[in-house]
């Protein structure tokens, strides 16, 4: 087990003195499923949370600290510094991405190589933002060196379901920008750090980055309290963001940057190609469990082809692999979060009341760590599993005759991330994509909805996103534009 003493504040890894939380797997190794312990962490509390907002606050210094005043080249050597020393830790990290949160190999070392070449994308993108601010402008006789500086102290928290990629996605473009960190890993996914925190101790200056354990109440809640935090960067739930924006004395004048809930629907028409969509449904619906923000959460399926599409559907989902992380082939893993079938379940009969059949025959079937993936027909507004972001192997069928109905529920619908769209008519798609972008920030073609590339914009409309987190947008998420102005004389 990994006994995770240390906690970085102000530079120093500090050796942790009182209670600490156990980490336990949701995979087992014995007959009789017993949880496999992984190790523990610190159990920090507010005076520790203050310590680390203390040490972030000082190394910010109101814009006048080493960090947000150091030369580009310099900063960006230490980001360099740090990505060097966290790509040789690749083996650790994916052997704990696969115990702590039960993802797949191929997926786990997707996550690591995907978060290394994200900093790496970062650090030319913030070359190149440097390289454009040194142009100056002039208008009216007014000439301007307009740049990006810091906003000051961020408090980033991270999701369990990409503890590593999604929580450096708000970290990185944080720290390089100038900004000074406090960050606390995902309750699931916490282990995982433990291999890094020399690298950031090495990399950067005193304060810069301050990594402290806990529950988000006890130790998120008191710094926000205080109100010396400027940016609240969140992947994770709303009630969560809520809640910690609610607790800032400043809350209006807080920046945001979170990414939130999403309920991405599929809509599939009369004239799709089967083969293609039935399998972008399945990767859309169940790669890692569907715990992404980005999977498709509900299919809608055009009458006309709905039975042969759910006959196929339902037949492959059940041909699934499901086991290990490390298992070859394996598409199904074991759930981090112990709680997770009950809830699964109870949406499944909630449903089934409301008149929904569940299509594949293994749907459903549940073992101490996992729920076969239950497709559910035909789903309506009054399910629990339509109205709610199940974040799991539920997958609800809508049907409709009129492409108007998807469009409606999608209007009325409280989020806003992405959508994707099955069809063959391309004359048919080109208005229908204008209308759907209007409603969702990223239109898929004939592919499941999904993050990456990494470069392109990743936000959403309504309560699904605040702020952008592309490589090159999350730098401007994380910055203000100041500008130096003179006149021709
Ligand atoms: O949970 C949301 C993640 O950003 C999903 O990323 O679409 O690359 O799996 P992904």
């Amino acid at each position: 087990p990994i006994h995770q003493s240390e906690y970085l504040i102000n530079g120093e890894l500090i050796t942790w003195q009182g209670e600490t939380a156990d980490v336990y797997s949701t995979i087992s190794t014995t007959e009789d499923y017993q949880r496999t312990l992984l190790g523990s962490v610190p159990d920090m509390a507010e005076k520790e949370a203050l310590q680390a907002l203390d040490a972030a606050v000082a190394a910010y210094d109101q814009g006048q600290g080493v960090w947000p005043t150091m030369k580009v080249n310099d900063r960006i050597a230490c980001m360099e510094k740090f990505v060097g020393q966290m790509a040789g830790k690749r083996e650790e990290v994916v052997k704990l991405l696969m115990w702590e949160i039960g993802k797949s190999l191929p997926d786990s070392e997707k996550e690591f190589d995907r978060t290394v070449e994200y900093i790496k994308d970062t650090i030319e993108d913030y070359k190149q933002l440097d390289r454009n601010s040194a142009k100056f402008q002039k208008h009216d006789g007014v000439y301007a060196h307009i740049r990006r500086g810091p906003l000051g102290v961020v408090l980033c928290l991270g999701p369990y379901n990409y503890p590593l990629n999604e929580t450096f996605t708000l970290l990185i473009p944080a720290i390089i920008m100038g900004n000074t960190t406090i960050f606390k890993p995902a309750k699931h996914g916490v282990l995982l750090i433990a291999p890094l925190i020399e690298a950031f101790q090495n990399s950067f200056p005193k304060g810069v980055v301050n990594i402290v354990f806990g529950r988000g109440r006890a130790v998120a809640g008191p710094i926000m309290k205080t109100g010396k935090i400027d940016v609240l960067a969140l992947i994770g739930n709303s009630t969560s963001a809520n809640s910690l924006q609610d607790q800032h004395p400043k809350s209006n004048r807080l920046r945001l940057v979170l990414g939130l809930e999403a309920k991405n629907p599929a809509i599939i028409l009369p004239d799709a190609d089967l083969d293609l969509t039935v399998n972008e449904c399945i990767a859309g619906t169940l790669s890692f469990n569907g715990q992404r923000c980005t999977a498709l959460k509900v299919i809608y399926v055009h009458e006309d082809i709905r039975e042969e599409f759910n006959r196929r559907f339902a037949e492959k989902v059940d041909t699934l692999k499901f086991g290990n992380p490390w298992d070859e082939g394996v598409k199904l893993t074991p759930l981090p979060e112990a709680q997770k079938p009950s809830y699964f379940q109870e949406l499944i009969d909630d449903a089934r009341e409301y008149g929904a059949e569940i299509l594949n025959p293994k749907g459903g079937e549940t073992t101490e760590n996992f729920i076969w993936p239950a497709i559910l027909y035909p789903v309506n507004k009054e399910m629990k599993v339509y109205q709610e972001e199940q974040f799991g192997p539920v997958i609800p069928i809508v049907p409709f005759s009129d492409i108007s109905e998807p469009l409606d529920d999608m209007a009325a619908s409280n989020y806003g991330q992405q959508v994707s769209l099955f069809g063959s008519d391309v004359y048919a798609l080109a208005p229908l994509i204008d209308t759907l972008a209007n409603l969702v920030c990223r239109v898929n073609l004939n592919s499941s909805c999904q993050r990456g590339p990494d470069v392109y914009p990743f936000t959403g409309r309504k309560d699904s996103a605040v702020a952008t987190l592309s490589v090159h947008d999350a730098l401007r998420s994380f910055s203000i534009r100041t500008f130096v102005a003179f006149k021709d004389n």
